[in-house]
């Protein structure tokens, strides 16, 4: 695969086949933390009306930060992991106290934030910011594992490292947001764990996986 056209090939890509998603058409840092946060453990389908329940009830960190716990969890219900609501509300009342209610707007300073991990702290930087930081999830191991034919196992250490550089090194330059938006779009609707659609895949002629037949055990994780 040709590393330099690899984000023009994907951008290309989603323009044709993106999901039209409502935190793809804001660049409110809260609302972009708020989808992520749903999204970490939820599948689009059933996180969306959840985004919009809270999105309505809590239009800013300040609204989320002032309510009731209880409150939020309630609101919360039927979507489980109810740490991650529990850890928001917390990192609410921490952007209230310490920043003012106002997002952090680098990656770097995000990620000072008790409750925003390296994911998180890029998904906002990008989307809300169009930092150039690579987001790296499972979407974004599967399709790199595949397409550049990486056998290290991404439970692993070292995984972090190569996946992160590699990521990092292939995102748009002009568009980092929309790179972001398109690698887990591409992993989540078309490069999926079970039957990719390699027969029309735009990466079909340089992907190592589908030059090896190795769909199926690309990425490699083992259990830990
Ligand atoms: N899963 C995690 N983040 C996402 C996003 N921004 N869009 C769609 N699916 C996602």
């Amino acid at each position: 695969m040709e590393r330099s056209s690899f984000s023009e090939k994907l951008i290309g890509w989603y323009s044709q086949n993106k999901r039209n998603l409502p935190w793809r058409n804001t660049k409110n840092p809260y609302l972009i933390w708020l989808s992520e946060v749903i999204l970490q453990q939820t599948r689009v389908v059933q996180g969306l009306p959840y985004y919009e329940k809270f999105a309505e009830k809590y239009p800013t960190v300040v609204d989320l930060a002032n309510a009731d716990e209880q409150e939020v969890l309630r609101l919360w219900q039927g979507l489980g992991y109810y740490s991650r609501a529990r850890n928001m509300h917390t990192t609410a009342k921490i952007i209230v106290a310490k920043c003012n209610g106002v997002f952090p707007n680098n990656y770097h300073d995000l990620l000072k934030l008790k409750g925003i991990g390296p994911y998180t702290a890029a998904a906002i930087a990008s989307f809300a910011f169009d930092e150039r930081v690579a987001v790296v999830d499972g979407n974004v191991f599967r399709v790199l594992a595949r397409v550049f034919g990486i056998e290290t196992d991404i439970a692993s250490h070292e995984a972090k490292k190569i996946f992160g550089e590699l990521a990092n090194e292939l995102i748009s330059v002009k568009n980092p947001s929309t790179h972001n938006q398109a690698i887990m779009e591409f992993g989540a609707t078309h490069c999926t764990p079970a039957n990719p659609d390699c027969m029309f895949c735009i990466f079909a002629d340089s992907c190592v996986a589908n030059a090896t037949g190795k769909q199926q055990i690309l990425p490699i994780k083992s259990k830990k």
